[in-house]
């Protein structure tokens, strides 16, 4: 067991019609004059954005807005937010959408209270003193950004994706009402299930002793996640079903699964940047398409954690020794991932990269990360471009 600091300042207020409170929740907080931070148009579709309105219009807050996130959300847009927030003197940003709109209020609210680029802090070049405070309503469950503490941007310059980790930019407040989530396109919610799913796993595969109580909680995480996915493919409106994934999103990347343990893995976080930064495609199918490739590449350097996995939480139950057991938790990963409609390979992603561009990537991926990233096992620049190759 490793040392380790567990920090979750976030109000987490939960379940149907929470959205009425969202004024009230930005008062607490001090929040006065608010930037309404936005995406590219399902808030405002469901009637979810007149309801926050009206909360806000009730406890007397005024508001300017800014919609528009895309999906890896933009570095422009953020510099428009920064200004805005100058300019109208903002003093709270309410991000009313998923992991793109919450990363870049997260953005605005370090540019906002910083001096100098904004884009120094995700280039590695400053790291932030101070954020403006920062309130979400979440609409999908996936990212798990609602409680913490990194926000990820994509610079048009060169389409590089950055992350940015500081306990300074957790969210104040999240409204979370399952019920949001019903209006998402199957895809959509798929692609949330597997980024919740990876967070764990990211957590789990790690070659340094971890906890029993951490494991037994990413286990039974992992497992529900999988579970409640495949109900909803069948029944999205399905309540219950909504509520366990939307939990679980916030829980499988507030560092709940890792404490104890070296920080996790992320390698595959490190590949599928990459691949949303060069080609937009959506996070949690980026994932998926690599994680096979990734697991069979890296799974002797640490058999044990691949065999209990595969065990506890795959439900293998017969092999006739290690490794082949394991294979079948890679296998049965995959297929889930299938069932879900998600890609297991670049080509079911929609992607045919060239040699160059699998080159260009291993090669961002590995300065990204400082020359090597992982701890399952620590992957170089060759590494990242061999599992690239086998994720063809
Ligand atoms: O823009 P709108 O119209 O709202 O459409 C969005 C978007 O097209 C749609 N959507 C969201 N809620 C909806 C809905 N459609 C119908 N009904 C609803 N209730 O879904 C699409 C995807 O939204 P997005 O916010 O991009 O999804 P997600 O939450 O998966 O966020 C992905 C971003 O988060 C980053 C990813 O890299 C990616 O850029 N991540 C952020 C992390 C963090 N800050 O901690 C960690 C993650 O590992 C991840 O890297
Ligand atoms: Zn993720």
């Amino acid at each position: 067991m490793q040392n380790f600091t567990y920090y979750t300042p976030t109000k987490v207020v939960f379940g149907r019609g929470t959205e009425a409170q969202t004024g009230a929740l930005v008062r607490e907080q001090g929040g006065k004059k608010v930037l309404l931070h936005y995406g590219g148009g399902s808030a405002s579709r469901s009637g979810l954005l007149d309801r926050v309105r009206q909360s806000l219009r009730e406890q007397e807050i005024s508001w300017v807005e800014l919609g528009g996130v895309v999906p890896n959300p933009r570095l422009s847009l953020v510099y428009r937010g920064i200004e805005l927030v100058k300019q109208e003197q903002v003093d709270f940003i309410l991000a009313v959408g998923g992991g793109s709109v919450i990363d870049s209020a997260k953005a605005i609210g370090y540019g906002a209270a910083g001096e100098g680029d904004v884009w120094d802090y995700y280039a590695g070049k400053r790291k932030p003193q101070a954020s403006l405070p920062v309130g979400v309503v979440l609409t999908i469950a996936a990212s798990g950004s609602e409680m913490s503490n990194s926000t990820v941007i994509t610079n048009e310059e060169g389409w590089i994706k950055k992350g940015c980790r500081n306990d300074l930019c957790r969210p104040r407040f999240a409204v979370m009402n399952p019920e949001l989530t019903m209006t998402l396109p199957p895809y959509q919610t798929a692609c949330g299930c597997v980024d919740i799913l990876m967070h764990t796993m990211e957590r789990y595969f790690t070659s340094a002793q971890t906890m029993e109580l951490t494991d037994g909680i990413a286990e039974a995480l992992m497992r529900t996640v999988i579970s409640k996915a495949e109900i909803l493919m069948e029944e999205p409106d399905n309540y219950e079903a909504r509520a366990e994934i939307m939990w679980a999103g916030s829980l499988s990347h507030n560092d709940l699964t890792g404490f104890g343990g070296d920080g996790g893995d992320f390698a595959c976080h490190g590949l599928e940047h990459e691949l949303g930064g060069l080609y937009d495609v959506a996070h949690g199918a980026g994932l998926a398409a690599v994680w096979g490739s990734w697991a069979r590449y890296v799974y002797r350097s640490c058999p044990a954690r691949f065999l209990r996995f595969a065990l506890r939480v795959m439900g293998v139950v017969d092999g006739s020794g290690w490794e082949e057991i394991i294979e079948k938790g890679i296998e049965a990963v995959e297929a889930f991932f299938r069932s879900l409609g998600m890609p297991t390979s670049l080509r079911e992603l929609g992607l045919a990269p060239t040699e160059e561009e699998l080159a260009l990537m291993a090669r961002k991926c590995a300065a990204s990360a400082g020359g090597h990233k992982g701890s399952a096992r620590v992957l170089y620049e060759k590494d990242m471009l061999a599992i690239y190759e086998m994720a063809r």
